[in-house]
This record gives C-alpha cells, sequence and structure tokens, in this order.
C-alpha cells in the first residue's frame, strides 16, 4: 500500500498572485483541499513537506503598478503580507509561505532555465508583437482589445473573445488598441526563447493519457486529454518586461521569464528555503522516486501543472513528477460567478473580520461544498443550516451532552475497575473500524466531502448510541451501565478529535481540552487512553448557532459592496482615460490657440454629426467642421466665445475646408462643454 510505496511527500497550494486578496473560492479550490490532505497524512506520521507563498511577477501586476501610478513592489508587499495572514488565520498549516520576489527564488529559477538552455531545450525564435509606442512596452494578449472577427464584438481580447468564446491571436483583431494607452499598437521584432512543447507530446500521452488514466480525477484527466489530442505547439518561456526575473543569457536585455515559468518552480524555491531553515535536504523532496509529489489548484490552472511544468521537469532531467494533480472546479457564490473585481466575492479577510471565531465552520462549509467534481456554490443561508444542523445539532450536541452528563453524574472523573476505559461495545467499535477504512480511502482518493462526511458519521453513531443507552434515565436502575456508556461516548469523542483534526483543526483541540488529553494531536495509529481516575475538564459550548439577522447582514453587505463597486467605477470614470506621455515646451508652444466667437452654425448636410461653424477669431472669420451636432443645436452656440487652435492644417470634410479647431472638453459619458475663456477677452486673445 501507499505506506511502503511512497517515503515521503511533496505538496504544493497553488502560488497565489500577490495583487489582490484572495476570495474563499480559492480557499475551497486549492488551499484547504491540501491543508486536509497534508493534516490527514501528518496524522498517519508520514513524513510530509507543505509549501507555499506568493508569486510576485508577471505582466499583470507590472500593468496594475503602471495603472494605479505605483510599483510592483509595493502591490505585492502589501498582498503577501495580506493573503499569507489569512491562510495562518485559517489555520492553513503550510511549513513555509515564501516569495518568489525572494533571490533565492530568482537564482533557483535562473538556474533551472540555464541548465535547460545549455542542454539546447528551447527553441529561440524572433516574431513580431504587438508594441504600445506610448507606454514603451510589449503588450501581452490580455492588453490588447479590438474588435472580434468571428462576431465583431468591438471589445474582444488579444487571446479570446469572451463574448463568442473564440479563441485568438491579438494579430487577429481588427482595429487592435492597447488597454494601457488606448493607441493602436504597432508590430515590432522580438526574440524570444521557446519550450518546444510539440517534442514532449508522445511522452505526454504515455505518462498521463496512458498512466493516469484510472487515478487522476475526470476533468483533469479530460482537460490533458483535450490539451494533447488538440496539438501541443513551442511556447514561449520569456517576455519583454522589465519586472520579473531576468533572462541569464546573454542578448536578453529587457526580457525577464514568463510568469508561468518561474512560478511553479517556485515550490522547489520554497522547499529549499524551508530545508535551510530546518537542516533539511531539498533535493530528498524533488529528486528522490520515493517522494510522492502531489499539486492542489483550481481547474484554471490545470494545463501548467500537468503539462507545462511537468515537461520543464522532465526537460530538466533530475525531479520527480507529480503524482497526482487533484484541481477542483470553480465555486459560485449566490447564483453568480465569484469575482473580486466585479465586488461578488468574500475575501479570505472580510471572512475574518466578521467572524474572528468562526473559521473551523467556514473549513467545514467550504469542504461540505467543496467543487470536487463540478461548479459548486456558496449561499449564506446554506452556510448557516449546515452550521445549524450538522455542527451545532449533531457534534456540538453530542459532545456537550456527554460532558454535561459526566459532571452531573461522576463529577467529571472517569473511575474503572480496570486500569483504563476502551470501547466495550462491540457493535461501536466494528462500526467504528469501518468508518476509519472509509476515512482513510476517500483521504487517500482526495475525496474529501466524502472524508468529512464519514468524520461526522462518528458523532452521529454516539448520538444514536447515547439516545439508545440513556444514561439519564438508567443512571437511577443501573448506575454502572450508565458510566459504562459514557465512557464509550468519551472514547468515541477521542476518536472524533483525531477524525475532525484535518477539518476542524481548532475543534478538535477544544475536544481534546474538554478530555483533558495532554498532547495536541492523537496520531491515527495511537491508542486512546484514559486511565483510571483521569479528571475531565469543564464542558465548553462547541460551536454557536448562527441567527437569521447575522446571515441576512452578510447578504445585504454582499449586495451593498458589488453597488458601491459599480459607482466608484463610474465615479472613477473620467479618469480612466489613459494618461498621454510627456511633450516638449516646444511642441506645447508650436499650437496656436486663441479665443474666438461663433457668427454663424448651421447643420452639414447628411451628416448626424457635423456643424458648419463662422468664427471670429479675431485674426479673420473661418470656416470650422465641428462634430458637434448630436450635442448642440445650432441656433444654442450662435454667439458663444470658444477657444480655437488657429493652425491646425485646413482639412476638407464632407466637401468643406475646415480651418482649425474647437476645443471641447468631454467627460467619460461623452457628455461636452465648450472651452470658453472668462470674461473680458476680445477675440484673438492667446490661450497658452
Ligand atoms: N498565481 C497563479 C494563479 O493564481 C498560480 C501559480 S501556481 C504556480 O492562478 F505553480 F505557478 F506557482
Ligand atoms: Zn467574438
Amino acid at each position: 500500500m501507499e505506506a511502503q510505496k511512497y517515503k515521503r511527500y511533496t505538496i504544493t497550494a497553488a502560488l497565489p498572485y500577490a495583487n489582490g486578496p484572495k476570495h474563499i473560492g480559492h480557499l475551497a479550490g486549492a488551499y484547504i483541499p491540501a491543508d486536509l490532505y497534508v493534516r490527514y497524512l501528518r496524522l498517519k506520521r508520514r513524513d510530509v513537506v507543505f509549501v507555499c507563498g506568493s508569486d510576485e511577477h508577471g505582466t499583470a501586476i507590472a500593468n496594475q503598478a503602471m495603472k494605479e501610478g505605483t510599483t510592483p513592489r509595493a502591490i505585492i508587499d502589501k498582498y503577501h503580507e495580506l493573503i499569507k495572514y489569512c491562510f495562518n488565520k485559517l489555520n492553513i498549516s503550510f511549513n513555509i509561505y515564501h516569495r518568489t520576489s525572494e533571490p533565492l527564488h530568482h537564482e533557483t529559477a535562473q538556474e533551472f532555465f540555464k541548465i535547460l538552455n545549455d542542454k539546447g531545450d528551447f527553441e529561440e525564435r524572433e516574431s513580431e508583437q504587438y508594441f504600445d509606442e506610448q507606454a514603451g512596452v510589449f503588450l501581452a494578449d490580455r492588453y490588447i482589445v479590438g474588435t472580434c472577427p468571428v462576431c465583431s464584438n468591438d471589445n474582444a481580447y488579444g487571446d479570446q473573445c469572451e463574448k463568442c468564446g473564440s479563441s485568438l491571436s491579438p494579430e487577429e483583431l481588427i482595429d487592435p488598441r492597447s488597454t494601457l494607452s488606448g493607441n493602436k499598437p504597432v508590430l515590432k521584432p522580438t526574440k524570444h526563447w521557446y519550450l518546444p512543447l510539440n517534442k514532449y507530446e508522445s511522452w505526454l500521452r504515455e505518462w498521463i493519457l496512458e498512466g493516469h488514466a484510472a487515478d487522476w480525477k475526470t476533468n483533469v484527466y479530460g482537460q490533458c486529454k483535450s490539451w494533447i489530442d488538440g496539438g501541443l505547439h513551442p511556447r514561449a518561456v520569456t517576455r519583454d518586461l522589465d519586472w520579473g526575473i531576468k533572462v541569464p543569457v546573454e542578448g536578453a536585455d529587457g526580457k525577464v521569464l514568463y510568469v508561468w515559468f518561474d512560478a511553479p518552480i517556485g515550490y522547489i524555491s520554497a522547499t529549499k528555503q524551508w530545508a535551510l531553515d530546518n537542516g533539511q535536504d531539498w533535493k530528498s523532496y524533488w529528486q528522490d522516486q520515493e517522494t510522492k509529489l502531489v499539486h492542489f489548484i483550481g481547474k484554471d490552472n490545470i494545463v501548467f501543472h500537468c503539462i507545462v511544468f511537468p515537461a520543464m521537469l522532465k526537460a530538466h532531467g533530475e525531479f520527480i513528477l507529480p503524482e497526482n494533480v487533484p484541481a477542483n472546479e470553480f465555486m459560485n457564490l449566490e447564483g453568480d460567478k465569484m469575482s473580486t473585481s466585479r465586488g461578488w466575492s468574500i475575501e479570505m479577510h472580510e471572512y475574518l473580520e466578521d467572524f474572528p471565531n468562526r473559521v473551523d465552520e467556514l473549513r467545514y462549509y467550504l469542504t461540505a461544498i467543496a467543487p470536487e467534481t463540478s461548479d459548486s456554490e456558496f449561499t449564506w443561508k446554506d452556510y448557516q443550516a449546515r452550521v445549524n444542523n450538522e455542527l451545532v445539532a449533531i457534534l456540538g450536541n453530542l459532545v456537550n451532552r456527554v460532558m454535561i452528563l459526566m459532571h452531573k453524574f461522576f463529577e467529571g472523573k472517569i473511575e474503572t475497575t480496570g486500569a483504563a476505559i476502551t470501547l466495550t461495545d462491540a457493535n461501536l467499535k466494528a462500526e467504528l473500524d469501518r468508518l476509519y477504512d472509509e476515512l482513510e480511502q476517500s483521504f487517500e482518493s482526495y475525496k474529501f466531502r466524502q472524508a468529512q462526511q464519514t468524520a461526522m458519521e462518528i458523532a452521529r453513531l454516539g448520538n444514536r448510541y447515547l439516545t439508545e443507552q440513556e444514561p439519564w434515565k438508567t443512571i437511577k436502575t443501573n448506575p454502572e451501565g450508565a458510566r459504562e456508556a459514557l465512557h464509550n461516548c468519551l472514547v468515541l469523542m477521542g476518536h472524533i478529535a483525531t477524525c475532525i483534526q484535518p477539518f476542524m483543526p481548532g475543534t478538535a483541540q477544544k475536544i481534546l481540552n474538554m478530555l483533558n488529553w495532554s498532547g495536541d494531536t492523537v496520531y491515527f495509529d495511537e491508542e486512546l487512553v484514559f486511565e483510571n481516575g483521569h479528571q475531565l475538564n469543564a464542558a465548553s459550548l462547541l460551536f454557536e448557532k448562527l441567527e437569521d439577522e447575522v446571515i441576512e447582514r452578510q447578504v445585504q453587505k454582499l449586495i451593498a459592496k458589488k453597488a458601491a463597486l459599480e459607482t466608484a467605477v463610474e465615479e472613477a470614470a473620467p479618469n480612466l482615460v489613459p494618461a498621454k506621455s510627456n511633450i516638449s515646451y516646444e511642441q506645447f508652444a508650436a499650437m496656436d490657440i486663441r479665443t474666438g466667437t461663433i457668427l454663424t452654425a448651421e447643420k452639414v448636410a447628411k451628416t448626424k454629426k457635423l456643424l458648419k461653424l463662422t468664427i471670429d477669431t479675431g485674426l479673420d472669420q473661418r470656416t470650422v467642421v465641428s462634430g458637434i451636432a448630436e450635442y448642440f443645436e445650432p441656433e444654442t452656440v450662435i454667439g458663444k466665445q470658444v477657444s480655437i487652435l488657429v493652425n491646425l492644417e485646413p482639412r476638407e470634410i464632407k466637401g468643406i475646408l475646415s480651418q482649425g479647431m474647437i476645443l471641447m472638453a468631454e467627460n467619460a459619458e461623452g457628455k461636452l462643454t465648450f472651452v470658453s475663456p472668462g470674461e473680458g477677452m476680445h477675440n484673438g486673445s492667446v490661450v497658452r
């Protein structure tokens, strides 16, 4: 079995991008399942290292910094701390939470790249890529928008049209625009290093499609199959960017490693740092066939963890490969997709602020509805129902009844004729053994929903047993029988503490405290023995009922958050027109802007937008064609004093020679006003 096959375990959870808070969907997708598995392995006394950390590079962070007028460093420092703090509060038991901005990681990733490069594993290619001349950067596919060639949606992205779902490349977009400056990008040649995934195709077929048909989840296997069947192509592993890990070869100035190349290597550097800190040998966790490597991720990361990273590891040659990648689907929220940017989310820190003492309730609920085989849905009502009907009514109730009765009848003291108490009821024992087997099987096959249900079955079993035994009645007729029944329940409680520990570590600890158990863990193979004379601690409530008002408030809060965000976006809109790059004073001074007065105005025939104006500029009277007809009736503008650029090259518009341009202010909704001089300016005054 497992135990003989593997000597140790390297468990990873996807490194979150440190560019914003993370929500409970992320938690349910990767971090809780990983933690459950790790805690289970530790209860089996297996040798485990559990690594994670912040993913701190990439175009997204660099562009976010540019847009917010701050630095990538400021962004990652802020969110690294926030995310780490939340994971810690939520009892996710990483051995290390590292960062990809650490020098150790930079070295590790560069060395990895160099080894592949020296072996000739990359292809170097020059290609044309879109470049934003104003922002001075090459544009990642996501930062180019334009009209979809398939459905004409004019906000399609350079990699995909979200309206019709077509996958695109940026050159296919009609009228491409940079999302950074709004300008039309230009094609510029640039050289990059490519990992030729096509060369790994037959190996991937053998390793995944033949080798893991039985043990990988169908959603994961299916995605891999469709990627491989669709044909694999070389993938660029470098980018033109100044935020990231420098490409460690000559002739690569201004280039960094692609974030998806460096981030998974982050698992390795995190392990290195942990090994350094703890006197361990990192290599045995990454380069020994007796180590089992498992990646916990959400479904959007499957291709990188099942195809790209394994191909990198294989190319390198010294590394083990993931034994499994039990990726989850997505968790929706109250009927809609969870999204931080749209405000439809419960961020980890928000939950912790409102429910600092209900960490296990969240862990429990997110496990109960984990999107293991299909997308699932978080609702506050359901959360309340699970807490009240399961945690309070089943688990809390059992523990509370047993503790109260023990104190009431026996002053909380275990007294037995033998040396210690054990389970004396054969049925209970048989049932418990069966549940343990079931539990382990579920854990070994990454079925954590099932595992948690099984753990809760032990509490149900205890409740049934207690109800049958009725010690509160038999205490009068058969006090030793009542004592024995309660002792059996205490032993069960100990087992419950063990079995729920992966799911609800805080609650397990509370139970052990009530039992006055000395350690903070009871291992799976450990005999639970209460010696004669053992004194229990006072009873305390494990869970409190969640009231309707509390739940209602959360629903309202969610709705309000989304609404507030929508207004904020509207208010911020005027600033959304990106700033243009600097010009010289000479360029500014070259513009001759004067004040003038509109003398006549009429619509230009057969157009909707154009007005033909005559303007007294102080210098002369001239004709200007202006695109303001949709906003102003001709009669209303006659007599207005305006600003006019008089030395703009004359241009023929609809057969009329237009000499100059009227200056207008335009807000985000497209509302226009004239830029007019104040009082007392005669026509021809200079604007400068
Ligand atoms: N930062 C990525 C995301 O949030 C995950 C990176 S996982 C790693 O989707 F393997 F690359 F580290
Ligand atoms: Zn489309």
